[in-house]
């Protein structure tokens, strides 16, 4: 949940690079910031509560120097928001400086022991155990000392260490938390991610769980927890620093909306040869074994969940493979009976997810075997999978997830087909019709952004509401789910999602004139009559009713306040196109109401503590 972001070897002005850098980890937290660096064998901290831009300009990150330095961003667990509690955080001595994301579980025990030993603290925080446990065990070997301290502690970590009497190393480790490391020219980072180092070096090292690196100008070394040498893997990644940048948007939120069309296309392509889904790269498992799976169980947790469900529905409906979607926080905790024959499905955006990483070793401990679709490489639960399917959506920076979705759609529709093909669940005439309109959601998606004043105009109407409901039918029913956390998160209006129909059994007491009501309801031939019964009960109780519709519907306009139209797809495929306008209704709600839309409060981008 914090970012951490650390350099050895810089050329540049190291506080400002090292400022560029934690600014690009902002979506992981924004409570507080803090950078240190080593420069005439002292240690230097700068650090104070609020988002990095308030407290650079109070403290000045620039004026820092050096050539080894750290950087913080902070989403608080441990310790309220206040400056001493603002990482980085040091020993007694202040000779050595570090840096945390995670939760140390025995923080307290460790903290009466260090105490008694004589250790004087400064903070609330788990974090500043580490520095004393590491300061205790200190014997002219930092690595050493580390080492020493890590197999003390228990919980999740990623940490970067410096200290003022061994300023040529940082020392690098991870456990449960992610950290990774960028290989340069004569200078090597840490990150918590890939974004703050990309426009350093696109080549990069994946830590794994209680692993240890000491990093200087130009080596990097690996070690276990026992001191045994690991050699690691350089990965070169694919996105470049451009992708993680803002691009003239206001927003990345509104960037990360845009780039749907060539995020879907993107998705897409590859998997599509003679007319036919071809998975069979990516998925290493026999077609016996696939076509043998007698049920999908999906884990996953908010925008991904809501994922889950929609794949909920392409699962049963098209390979009709029973199919159930579990919230991942809740799934190992309620003794979930997985057998061989289960197909365990883990969505994640981020990859690091911990109510998801639980949840699919949960199932990979009974034998399940497990398949996740996710958006970046290297992630926890990439590498723990037996499979992936990748959505190539590129960097979501905004805390709101948009792009990460739609290919999330995208994936769990193609992987549907395969799955049809397979098991000869479609015959080929309607196999080749299906993929022929997916192939058009990208062109579709760009005609939705023709609806973007008529959005906005919308969002100036109705910005002061306090409730919202979002009601749809099958596989609309997620969407309006996903309508209604989009407003929440960004925009903080309480906002609901529904089943249309399951409206009448309670929400509609709150039906009235200041109610604003989102119906999804694309034109098919299951539900769309019964949603304009919906429609008309809404009214009839005063209600204010949006509808998202299918061009050409001239009808639904006559009984409505509101309408924007999606253009015609088959009834699945709309519903990719339908989610669109939703979130731009709440990006153009949140930005009326003066909301820091990337930064939304409470929230982080990676939620990486159960
Ligand atoms: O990275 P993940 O997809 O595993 O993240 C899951 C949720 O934390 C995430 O979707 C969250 O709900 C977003 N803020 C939604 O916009």
């Amino acid at each position: 949940m914090c970012g951490i972001v650390g350099i050895v070897g810089c050329k540049e002005k190291l506080g400002d690079m090292l400022l560029d850098s934690i600014k690009k980890l902002e979506y992981r937290g924004y409570d507080s910031a803090g950078i240190t660096t080593v420069s005439e064998n002292k240690i230097l901290i700068r650090k104070d509560v609020g988002k990095i831009d308030e407290v650079n300009k109070k403290v000045n990150f620039s004026e820092l120097k050096g050539n080894i330095g750290l950087g913080h961003t902070r989403w608080a667990t441990c310790g309220r928001v206040t400056k001493e509690n603002s990482h980085p955080h040091t020993d007694c001595k202040e000779e050595i400086s570090i840096v945390h994301n995670g939760i140390i579980e025995n923080h307290s025990e460790l903290k009466k022991e260090l105490i008694e030993k004589g250790h004087k603290f400064q903070s609330e925080t788990d974090t500043e155990v580490i520095a004393h446990l590491i300061e205790d065990n200190y014997d002219g070997d930092i690595k050493e000392a580390t080492t020493k301290a890590l197999k003390k502690i228990e919980g999740s970590y990623a940490l970067g260490i410096i200290s003022a009497k061994e300023p040529e190393k940082l020392i690098a480790a991870r456990n449960e938390s992610p950290l990774i490391i960028g290989v340069g020219k004569n200078e090597n980072f840490i990150a918590s991610d890939v974004p703050a180092i990309l426009s350093h070096t696109k080549k990069i090292i994946y830590l794994d769980n209680k692993e240890l690196a000491v990093l200087t100008q130009d080596n990097i070394t690996v070690f276990d927890l026992n001191g045994n040498e690991i050699k690691k893997e350089i990965n070169e990644i694919d996105w470049n620093a451009e992708m993680a940048e803002k691009q003239g948007y206001t927003h990345f939120m509104l960037k990360e909306i845009h780039e749907q069309p060539r995020a879907l296309t993107e998705t897409i392509n590859g998997r599509i040869k003679n007319n036919r889904v071809d998975l069979k790269e990516e998925l290493n498992l026999s077609s016996k074994e696939l076509s043998e799976i007698k049920r999908i169980v999906i884990v996953a947790c908010g925008t991904s969940w809501h994922a889950a469900l929609a794949g909920e529905f392409m699962f049963e409906e098209l390979a009709k493979i029973s199919t159930e979607v579990e919230y991942a926080s809740e799934f190992r905790y309620r003794h979930p009976i997985i057998s061989k024959d289960d197909l365990l499905i883990a969505i994640s955006q981020s990859g690091e997810t911990a109510d998801t990483l639980a949840a699919l070793r949960e199932a990979k401990k009974q034998g399940a075997k497990i398949l996740s679709i996710c958006n970046v490489k290297g992630s926890s639960i990439d590498r723990e999978s037996d499979i992936v399917l990748y959505t190539h959506a590129g960097p979501e920076i905004g805390v709101a997830s948009t792009k990460a979705f739609t290919t999330q759609l995208v994936v769990l529709y193609l992987l549907t087909l395969y799955l049809s093909q397979l098991r000869k669940t479609l015959d080929d005439n309607t196999i080749q019709d299906l993929i022929a309109n997916l192939r058009k959601l990208p062109l579709q998606l760009e005609k939705v952004f023709n609806n973007e004043e008529e959005i906005k105009k919308l969002a100036n109407i109705y910005y002061n509401k306090s409730n919202a409901l979002y009601l749809g039918r099958g596989v609309n029913y997620p969407i309006a789910l996903e309508g209604a956390l989009k407003l929440k998160e960004i925009s903080y209006i309480h906002a609901e999602g529904y089943p249309a129909a399951e409206m009448k059994h309670g929400p509609i007491a709150l039906i009235d004139k200041e109610m604003p009501v989102i119906f999804v309801a694309p034109k098919d031939i299951y539900t769309y009559k019964k949603v304009l019964s919906n429609i008309e009960e809404v009214k009839a109780r005063g209600g204010i009713v949006i509808v998202i519709a299918t061009e050409g519907d001239e009808e639904i306009k006559k009984i409505v306040d509101h309408v924007i139209y999606i253009p015609k797809n088959l009834y699945t495929l709309s519903s990719i196109l339908a989610v669109v306008p939703l979130q731009l209704l709440a990006y153009y709600i949140a930005k009326k109401r003066g909301c820091d839309i990337d930064r939304p409060k409470n929230l982080s981008k990676v939620v990486t503590v159960e």
